[in-house]
Formats: C-alpha cells, sequence, structure tokens
C-alpha cells in the first residue's frame, strides 16, 4: 500500500496517509454508476446538483461517463467548520440557481458521513417539488450515520478514518490529489 506524509500542516504534520483507493480503482467504479444511472434513467435528462466544494471531480468524471443527457448545477452548504469534526449544524452558503420542479433531479455528494448534511439537501430539494430525487455519493461511512439515510448510488461504503483526496480536503487541502487517502484510525483533531 502507498503512504504518504502530511508536511507543513500544524498539528497534522508527519501522519502518515494510506491510500486507500486508486485513480483506475475510482475510475472503475465511477463508470459502473454513471452505467447504472444512464440505464435508470434512460429517456429523462435529470439535473445532477453538485455539493461543492466536495463533489466536483467525482461529479465531472460521473457526468462524462453517462451515456444520456444531463443538466448540471451546484449547491453549497457548510457542516464542518474546521478539522474532522462535524459542527451539527448545516449552513446553506450558495443556492441552486436551476428550477427544479418536476425534474429529475440527483444530488451528487463526495461522502455522506453523519448523514445530516445530506437530510438538509433532501428537504431543500424537496421543497420544490421535484419529479424524482436520488443522491448519488462517491463514499458513505455506515457507522457513522446518525440517522435513517438510503443513498441510492453509493461508490464504496469506507470505515471511520478521515478520507482526503479525489475532492476531499481537510481543511482546504490535499482535494487535488487523484487517489483518495485515509488517515490513521487513531487521529486525534
Ligand atoms: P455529514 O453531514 O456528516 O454526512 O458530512 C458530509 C460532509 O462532511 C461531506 O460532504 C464532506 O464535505 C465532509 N466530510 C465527511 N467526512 C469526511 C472525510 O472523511 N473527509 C473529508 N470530508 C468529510
Ligand atoms: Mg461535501
Amino acid at each position: 500500500m502507498r503512504t504518504r506524509t502530511v508536511d507543513n500542516m500544524g498539528k497534522y504534520t508527519g501522519q502518515i496517509l494510506e491510500e486507500i483507493y486508486t485513480p483506475e480503482e475510482i475510475e472503475a467504479r465511477v463508470i459502473e454508476l454513471a452505467k447504472q444511472i444512464s440505464d435508470e434513467y434512460a429517456g429523462k435528462v435529470p439535473i445532477l446538483i453538485g455539493v461543492l466544494n466536495g463533489s466536483v471531480f467525482f461529479l465531472s468524471d460521473l457526468a462524462k461517463h453517462l451515456d444520456i443527457d444531463c443538466e448540471m448545477d451546484f449547491i453549497k452548504v457548510s457542516s464542518y467548520h474546521s478539522g474532522t469534526q462535524s459542527s451539527g449544524t448545516v449552513r446553506l452558503l450558495k443556492d441552486i440557481s436551476c428550477i427544479v420542479t418536476d425534474r429529475d433531479v440527483i444530488i451528487v455528494e463526495d461522502i455522506i458521513d453523519t448523514g445530516l448534511t445530506a437530510r438538509f439537501l433532501k428537504h431543500r430539494i424537496l421543497e420544490n417539488e421535484p419529479s424524482s430525487l436520488a443522491f448519488a455519493s462517491l463514499l458513505l461511512k455506515p457507522e457513522c450515520l446518525k440517522l435513517e439515510f438510503k443513498a441510492e448510488y453509493v461508490g464504496f461504503e469506507v470505515a471511520d478514518r478521515f478520507l482526503v483526496g479525489y475532492g476531499l480536503d481537510l481543511d482546504q487541502k490535499f482535494r487535488n490529489l487523484p487517489s483518495i487517502w485515509a488517515f490513521p484510525a487513531d487521529m486525534n483533531v
């Protein structure tokens, strides 16, 4: 397994990250999800709503592999103020600009951890009465869910470790890494 050492990042300096999904593994799984979505939405034009900033790589790769037409829009929320702990409250930072009423909507997330963000987004979109709503999340931490939540499309179920890369960040760093890397399970923040 490939590792890398965190440098120049205060209290995280010296932590050893482990590569848990390579770019090839991510791409293969994204292609599978795109195929499944293309089949299930055949004849429809879903709006993919990417949750900024983390979902940008997943959303663009997923969209490129769809065989159907789609539209794209973005929403931005904040639930993590800093570090790796969820603050528990979700704030809307940037709303969608499209009209979702009577449309098929797929919310595209990088990761579902506690599920609080997903629940907030679900209610937000349902207020505007789409004809359907589904969730596509590249990653899901089943052990961390604090509420009953079912995402229709999940790339990988992962253990409770803090992950970075392929859009996922720690204090805005590491998003641009092509692989997904895990901090040690016992990392204290
Ligand atoms: P939730 O509301 O706890 O489900 O958290 C969802 C959001 O928290 C995600 O969209 C991410 O932005 C962030 N998040 C949760 N777990 C991780 C992680 O392991 N690495 C990076 N960001 C994470
Ligand atoms: Mg996110």
